[in-house]
């Protein structure tokens, strides 16, 4: 079976390479030259845990190709995977325009009968018009059908996601694409939801703003216990025992960030509106998140007169531990904001830091500036404030002294909850958290 993929982004590459695995003849594209030309080395363009093994692994076993050539993928395409992104628009709704242009190219190459599944996270109703489209741009005369299948692999574990995922959704509108998809899958050895193409794309929304809610509702009980003197590290305790509530995220802290949460609740308080109807739970996820992000922020600004000319500490900026991915990251509203206050900055992070550095490169701000450190010690060295942005194993194991040793005034916003209370204020240091 031939497998094409279009897009190699997280969702893209990952769900590529784990098919290739499998034995399939996959050909991923991009129009990205650069990435191509790494990927076909066996690099990786992202940090994604295992993933650059099954690159070259698979790129030896001569299951897995790359190419900027979309012809020579299509044409002869059994399947075609769309893994572009679906980016956030200032409106709040998903920009299609490059869904659109990769449907366009399909239509124009493919020479055999051919299933197209759209992977990328898209609004209901959208893979209708992917196939309306495609069929109306179709050149040859082939039977082409469209199959959604929503992708929940969580960046920084995405390989292990996709060979162990809770389950696939799939949701097609004829028996073949459904047969099809349902053989595509097989040596996955997974459950399959099988469900109408509509009620698949709603699927993906649903999961990911009620996670999304989840952990709004957190940060809030964790605001509320600040108030009232409880503590959410308990409280989340004693919640996940509940199996009606579930055991995983439970953790109150700066705020979710990356590639979906954001972008999906816009997008699917975006599509309400459009229907005449306001989704009153995530249009309140987004924006508690939106103050969640800068909470600490605002605690430290009114404990400081100023930030100017201070030495700020910042452990950890990408959105979450075990990836590089800065996009929508909590760390980056608070660069700008201390930046913009005057801070001098020195940042810390194990992965993130050449990402961080396109939209913060090193030297001088209006008022602040910025500097990146290889080693976090190094980076609390001297330091008046830090804030602590990701969960990173190596932030994490940083004990209390260390805090009180470098700092020149040991004064710690931990936005993760990772050090214990009661040890940092042990050891002489000012500190705060999320809610306890
Ligand atoms: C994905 C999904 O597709 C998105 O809908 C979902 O909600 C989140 O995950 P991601 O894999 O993170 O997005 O996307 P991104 O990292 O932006 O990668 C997309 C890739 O497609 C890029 O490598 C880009 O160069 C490529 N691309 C984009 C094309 O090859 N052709 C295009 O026309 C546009
Ligand atoms: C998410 C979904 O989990 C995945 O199923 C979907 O396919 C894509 O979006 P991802 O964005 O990679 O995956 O990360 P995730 O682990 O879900 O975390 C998202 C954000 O929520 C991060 O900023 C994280 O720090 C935050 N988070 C998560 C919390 O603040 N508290 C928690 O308890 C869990």
């Amino acid at each position: 079976m031939n497998i094409a993929i279009a897009g190699t982004g997280y969702v893209g590459l990952v769900a590529g390479v784990c098919f290739a695995d499998k034995g399939y003849h996959v050909t991923c594209v991009d129009v990205d030259e650069k990435k191509v030309a790494m990927m076909k080395e066996g690099i990786s363009p992202i940090f994604e845990e295992g993933l650059e093994e099954l690159i070259k692994k698979n790129n030896q076993a001569g299951t897995l190709h790359f190419t900027t050539d979309y012809r020579e993928a299509y044409r002869f395409a059994d399947a075609i995977f769309i893994g572009v992104g679906t980016p956030e628009l200032p409106d709040g709704s998903a920009n299609l325009s490059y869904i659109a242009s990769v449907s366009r190219q399909i239509a124009e190459t493919i020479e055999k009968d051919c299933l197209v599944v759209v992977k990328s996270t898209v609004p209901v109703g959208t893979n209708d018009k992917v196939e309306q489209f495609i069929k109306d741009f179709l050149v040859n005369d082939v039977k082409v059908s469209v199959a959604s299948n929503p992708e929940f692999l969580a960046q920084g574990t995405a390989v292990h996601d996709t060979f162990n995922a809770a389950r696939i959704i799939i949701g097609t509108e004829s028996k073949e694409a459904e047969a099809l998809l349902l053989k595509i899958y097989e040596p996955f050895n997974l459950p399959i939801v099988s469900v109408k193409r509509r009620s698949a794309e709603m699927i993906k929304y649903a999961c990911n703003d009620f996670l999304a809610l989840k952990i709004s509702y957190m940060n809030e009980i964790a605001n509320l216990c600040e108030l009232v003197g409880a503590d959410i590290t308990d409280v989340a305790e004693g919640m996940r025992f509940d199996e009606r509530i579930g055991s995983r995220f439970l953790n109150a802290g700066i705020g979710f960030g990356g590639s979906c949460f954001p972008k999906d609740t816009k997008a699917l308080d975006y599509l309400a509106q459009n229907h005449g109807y306001k989704l009153k739970t995530v249009e309140a996820c987004v924006s508690v998140n939106e103050r969640q992000k800068t909470r600490l922020f605002e605690k430290a600004k009114k404990r400081m007169i100023t930030f100017d000319g201070l030495k700020v500490a910042v452990l950890g900026l990408a959105f979450k531990a075990g990836t590089d991915d800065m996009r929508e990251a909590p760390a980056a509203d608070n660069l700008r904001l201390l930046l913009a206050q005057g801070a001098d900055v020195i940042a810390y992070d194990p992965k993130a830091i050449s990402r961080a550095q396109f939209e913060f490169p090193a030297g001088s701000y209006s008022n602040g500036t910025i500097s990146y450190a290889d080693d976090p010690l190094e980076a609390l060295s001297g330091a008046n404030i830090c804030f602590i942005f990701t969960e990173w194993p190596e932030i994490i194991s940083i004990t209390p002294d260390k805090y009180k040793e470098k700092m020149h005034t040991p004064l710690v916003y931990d936005g993760r909850n990772i050090c214990d209370p009661n040890a940092m204020r042990a050891a002489g240091i000012e500190y705060y958290s999320i809610g306890r």
